[in-house]
């Protein structure tokens, strides 16, 4: 299993802040927000990742984490960090795109860099046996999120990405764990209204042919694409650093 980091995008949302970096690479608390993503994507035993960015600040990102030599396996052994360039910022499922040759044959986690996740994605990395799973969390500004709707018996019916009107509350979070068929879904993919190869393109594909698992996590989770989101993330990251 390898693993894609998205970590381009405009962060628009967080302007002033991003207008001379990227909130990848924003404080949150005590350390840049990308290397929650690289320490989860460690603990759960991946120890290849691709870190997708813009021509703008790639070098930002090689200075900050190198090839990885600073993240340390439980075998002591080096990971290793590749980087992708994302020349514009036209969707999701284009960043992951980069990476075709990069994931070659295996399976793949793409991991969206401003998302903080608590729960151990581990059990998940290890069980997963093809098609596709994400991750959903209970929220309330369901606007800001793809939408899943879930039947009675927990399977995923549809994903509806940013709806004006939600027909439920579970968001989509900024994790997937993709067999290789995922590039192949990318074929002829259409850019969505508001001009990107959207991610949830690509889920509602593995939903037709019934291959969408997905798992309500059940601790914390942000995404630090809002001002307010970045600092309530940061509040947390410091009362579980004081409880440590
Ligand atoms: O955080 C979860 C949400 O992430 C999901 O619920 C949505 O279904 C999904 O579309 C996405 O929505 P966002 O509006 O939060 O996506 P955003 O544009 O903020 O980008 C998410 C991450 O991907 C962020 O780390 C930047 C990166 N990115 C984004 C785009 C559009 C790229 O690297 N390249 C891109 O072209």
């Amino acid at each position: 299993m390898k693993a894609v980091i998205l970590a381009g995008g405009t962060g628009t949302r967080l302007r002033p802040l991003t207008l001379s970096t990227n909130k990848h690479l924003l404080p949150l608390y005590d350390r840049p927000v990308i290397y929650h993503a690289i320490e989860k994507l460690v603990k759960a035993g991946i120890y290849k990742i691709m870190v997708v960015t813009s021509p703008d600040h790639i070098e930002g990102f090689v200075k900050l984490l190198g090839s990885g030599q600073d993240f340390s396996r439980s075998d002591g052994k080096q990971i290793q960090i590749v980087y992708g360039i994302q020349n514009e910022p036209n969707g999701i499922a284009y960043g992951l795109y980069i990476a075709k040759d990069y994931v070659d044959d295996d399976d793949c986690v793409l991991y969206l860099g401003d998302n903080i996740i608590e729960d151990d994605i581990g059990p998940h990395v290890r069980a997963f046996k093809g098609g596709a799973q994400v991750f959903l969390k209970k929220v309330k500004d369901t606007w800001r999120f793809g939408i899943a709707r879930v039947d009675k018996k927990g399977n995923v019916t549809a994903i509806d990405e940013k709806p004006a009107k939600a027909s439920s509350d579970l968001a989509v979070v900024g994790l997937y764990i993709f067999d290789n068929t995922v590039f192949d879904k990318m074929i002829d993919q259409p850019k969505s209204d508001r001009g990107e190869y959207e991610i949830t393109y690509i889920n509602n594909k593995y939903i037709e042919e019934g291959n969408l698992k997905a798992v309500v996590l059940k601790k914390p989770w942000f995404d630090i694409g809002t001002i307010e989101s970045l600092h309530d993330a940061a509040v947390y990251a410091k009362s579980k650093r004081r409880r440590k």
